[in-house]
């Protein structure tokens, strides 16, 4: 074999391996934000839009199967979720008029992401990712507290 295919070959081989350590690094990210994010959920969500998602009809809306969810860019969920939300939404066809405070602040950027991204796989919700970094883009809240 010469050189240059020799290196051809080499150079397969890296892409390959970078392809499955990424995959593989992907695939872990997003089970440890929807382990952390259901921890989230139960914790603080819950309260008001209920272990099945539903919310209670009139005062929160539901967050399982949410055509407000499907419809709105991932930046408005954010927004919403991180630093609170007002005012008339319709949500399934149902008027909400109350008002969700912003996530307190010991919630990390970290538990941010996670909960969102378990909400939008959760309930048949459309799927996606969010990140920390994404939040830290859009949170307006002061830095929040770090967990150890
Ligand atoms: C104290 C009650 C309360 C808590 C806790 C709460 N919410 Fe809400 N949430 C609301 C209310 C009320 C609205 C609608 C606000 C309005 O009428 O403008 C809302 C709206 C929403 C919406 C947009 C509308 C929809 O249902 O699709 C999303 C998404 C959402 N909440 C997600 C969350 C997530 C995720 C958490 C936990 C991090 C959370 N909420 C915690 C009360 C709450």
């Amino acid at each position: 074999m010469n050189i240059s295919k020799l290196a051809a070959k080499y150079t397969a081989f890296i892409i390959a391996t970078i392809a499955i350590l990424t995959t593989s690094a992907n695939g872990q990210d997003k089970a440890a934000l929807m382990k952390r994010g259901a921890e989230v959920y139960k914790a603080y969500c819950q309260t008001c839009h209920q272990a099945t998602g539903k919310g209670l009809p009139n005062v929160y809306p539901p967050v399982a199967g949410s055509d407000y969810i499907k419809s709105k860019p991932k930046a408005t969920i954010i927004d919403n979720v991180c630093n609170g939300l007002k005012g008339e939404v319709v949500v399934n066809g149902k008027k909400f008029n109350n008002v969700m405070v912003p996530l307190p602040a010991n919630y990390t950027n970290d538990d941010a992401a996670a909960v969102i991204t378990y909400v939008l796989n959760s309930w048949g919700n459309n799927g996606g990712i969010v990140s920390a970094a994404e939040v830290k883009k859009i949170r307006k809240v002061a830095t929040p507290v770090k967990k150890k």
